[in-house]
């Protein structure tokens, strides 16, 4: 039984998109995940296949209906496991790796992708939807989001990266550091060297060089992800060998 996301939009040409190529697509041809995007068209009852109306109290733009959502994710429960009810909006809580690496523990997830001005507010209730933003910026439709949230994911999911990115998702993701820089030949270029540590063969050296770098550059771009490290480490689920300040 593998990782299965089924999606709810008005664009399913969307999908699987660039999810197709790259690891994501190997590890789809692989069976590894599995995505179907359902048309909520589909669901639609009168003949003119009306999704949307005009919202109550007046104001711009169109409200997607709950009859028409209820219907497009009763028929994808009807033919899959249960799993979350994700519907993608600039209002839900903000995507982050711990979110992602919850989804990609379970079964998969059914993501509602908005388009208009929103959902009506009873079936995202109905449905006790979790509401899931990706970022501070406005996009014009869910699928993007969607497509993020389903490679932060499917590249977690068993036998999809190699061990190497795994082990990096160790670092990066428990410890919440952002990357140290990378460098490769030539060892000169442009009249830039590349940092004497790097080319010492001393790996206890590099590994902390890298480690003060990580930490460097997330106080300066990321002091809320800093804030976070400090006060989790040492606490239970920080990494052995790397303790709290001695
Ligand atoms: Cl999930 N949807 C839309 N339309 N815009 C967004 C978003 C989602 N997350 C950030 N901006």
């Amino acid at each position: 039984m593998s990782w299965q996301a089924d999606v709810l939009t008005l664009f399913p040409e969307m999908f699987p998109g660039p999810l197709g190529l790259s690891l994501a697509g190997k590890a789809l041809e692989e069976g590894r995940w599995s995505v179907a995007a359902h048309d909520i068209r589909a669901q639609a009852k009168d003949r003119h296949r009306t999704v949307d109306d005009t919202p109550f109290g007046g104001g711009a733009g169109m409200v997607l209906r709950a009859d028409v959502v209820d219907a497009a994710i009763g028929a994808v429960l009807a033919h899959g496991p249960a799993r979350p009810v994700i519907y993608l909006t600039p209002r839900g809580r903000l995507l982050d790796q711990a979110l992602v690496r919850s989804l990609a523990a379970g079964p998969g997830c059914i993501l509602l992708c908005g388009r208009y001005e929103g959902v009506d507010q009873r079936v995202i209730e109905a449905r006790g939807m979790m509401e899931v933003s990706i970022g501070d910026y406005v996009l014009s439709g869910g699928e993007i989001a969607a497509l993020t949230l389903l490679d932060a994911c499917v590249r977690l999911l068993p036998g999809v990266m190699g061990a190497a990115d795994s082990a990096a998702e160790e670092s990066h993701g428990i410890e919440g550091l952002l990357e140290y820089p990378h460098y490769t030949r030539p060892a000169e270029w442009s009249g830039r060297a590349v940092p004497e540590v790097l080319l010492s063969g001393h790996h206890a050296a590099i590994a902390a060089w890298r480690r003060a770098e990580s930490e460097k550059i997330t106080k300066e771009r990321r002091p809320d992800l800093w804030a976070r490290h400090e006060t989790q480490r040492g606490e239970p689920g920080a990494i052995a060998g790397h303790p709290a300040a001695a």
